[in-house]
């Protein structure tokens, strides 16, 4: 900028900071006076303190996202060849996505989760539309079941505890939120029995949100005969089933394993919402790259409930993002890419497991009182330790080690070099805290 254009720009901004003073000393209405402070989100909040900690011992167990046996963010090497692929192509453009996404990601992605050859899928009934990640596509759920949800004053019932956010999401879209029984508080495995209760005792025809597959935050999922009986529960009841898969993958390390239950309900006839996340499986998490399913009960119902899906997504982020649609789509569709991505899942899931592992052996080692097997008996990104409250603020302050209140670790912030510190500290803590 030259001397002239400064000049004039400094006095600009002072007459504008005169005029701006003069009027909020006047009548005008502050707006935004009485917004109160909305509580700070606990994961979030965990994250700062923990990068704010210079200590060189600090083990971050807060962030549900994957780490490698360094402890660094892991790009999967099936998305660097996607990447370079896109980057090659003379094509690759920045315009808009179609409303309802990348036909080669929800294409894709609809295989993955029903099948290759699921008669639903089959028979034209399964209408999938790209969202904002996994996030995205629970609210997208949770606006569509506002609007159509069937009686209109149906209630969601969400597991206790579940995923911090999925309370937050429904009640913003409007919905009344009620909890089921999940955790057995006492063997930190499923409450079947309290689960069943709950659902059984709901009035007939309520929204029931049910994890997919590793459980967040409890790594507790239902047995295949335990589905079995939910699913019984769902069909006497009339409640209508809300899957989140935000793990597909990453349980067991197969895809069609972990994606047992949903299809399950589907071939049990029910119509049902699933949203779906390639946040955690393909490492996208920031390229916001994922899809809600629509199962109907027949296909001559697809189009208007992909109508009304494309109008309420057009209306809340008009279209999804691309880069990681592009990325996944491309992995998706190339049976080499398809398989060498099935083989970093493995890759993933089996070093969690490991680390399973070597956690429960090393607290067994060291005599640390209590049992830990329930540390192996859980799956997914995470551990439910049934460390308390004062042991987890105690793992925090003496310690640098950072995880939820309600003693929920990420099994993935665990490697080779931190593993002996945190068994020992957690040692530690049990034996003198309560
Ligand atoms: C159960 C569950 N649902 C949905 C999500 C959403 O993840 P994203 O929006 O990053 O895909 C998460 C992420 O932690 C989750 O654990």
């Amino acid at each position: 900028m030259d001397k002239t254009n400064s000049t004039a720009t400094s006095r600009l901004n002072g007459v504008l900071s005169h005029l701006s003073s003069h009027h909020r000393n006047s009548t005008m209405l502050a707006y935004f006076a009485n917004i109160p402070q909305a509580p700070p989100d606990g994961i979030l909040k965990l994250s700062v303190m923990s990068k704010a900690d210079p200590s060189p011992e600090k083990v971050d167990l807060g962030v549900g996202a994957y780490r490698d046996d360094a402890g660094s963010p892991w790009v999967l090497p099936v998305v660097n060849k996607a990447q370079k692929r896109l980057e090659a192509d003379p094509a690759f453009n920045h315009e808009y996505l179609a409303i309802g996404g990348l036909p080669a990601l929800t294409g894709g992605a609809q295989s993955l989760m029903f099948g290759a050859d699921s008669p639903a899928v089959d028979e034209r009934r399964v209408y999938s539309i790209q969202t904002i990640s996994g996030t995205g596509a629970n609210m997208l759920a949770a606006v569509f079941l506002k609007q159509f949800g069937q009686p209109q004053d149906a209630a969601v019932y969400i597991s206790k505890p579940t995923w911090g956010n999925h309370r937050s999401i429904f009640q913003t879209a409007g919905h009344e939120v009620r909890e089921y029984r999940y955790c057995n508080y006492d063997t930190l495995g499923l409450d079947i029995d309290g689960m069943l209760a709950d659902l059984r005792a709901a009035p007939k025809g309520q929204i029931v949100v049910l994890h997919a597959c590793a459980h967040n935050p409890t790594g507790i999922d239902p047995t295949a005969a335990q589905w079995q009986q939910i699913a019984d529960v769902m069909a006497e009841r009339s409640h209508f089933p809300f899957f989140d898969c935000a793990y597909q993958g990453f349980a067991t390390g197969d895809v069609d394993r972990d994606a047992y239950a949903v299809r399950l309900f589907v071939s049990r006839g029910f119509e049902l919402l699933v949203a779906q996340s390639f946040a955690k499986n393909m490492g996208l998490y920031g390229e916001r790259t994922g899809c809600l399913h629509a199962v109907t009960q027949s296909a001559d119902l697809v189009p208007a409930v992909s109508s009304q899906l494309n109008r309420l997504s057009r209306a809340t982020i008009s279209t999804a993002s691309a880069y990681g649609a592009k990325v996944a789509g491309v992995v998706l569709q190339d049976p080499a890419l398809y398989a060498e991505w099935l083989d970093n899942m493995a890759e993933m899931s089996s070093r969690i497991k490991t680390m399973r592992d070597l956690l429960r052996d090393k607290l067994v080692a060291l005599g640390t009182p209590g049992s830990w097997d329930h540390v192996t008996r859980q799956i997914g990104m995470f551990s439910f330790t049934g460390l308390s409250k004062p042991q987890v603020a105690a793992l925090k302050e003496q310690y640098h080690l950072y995880m939820t209140e309600d003693g929920r670790i990420s099994v993935a912030g665990l490697n080779s070099g931190n593993i002996d510190y945190v068994a020992r500290s957690i040692d530690a803590v049990v034996r003198n805290i309560k």
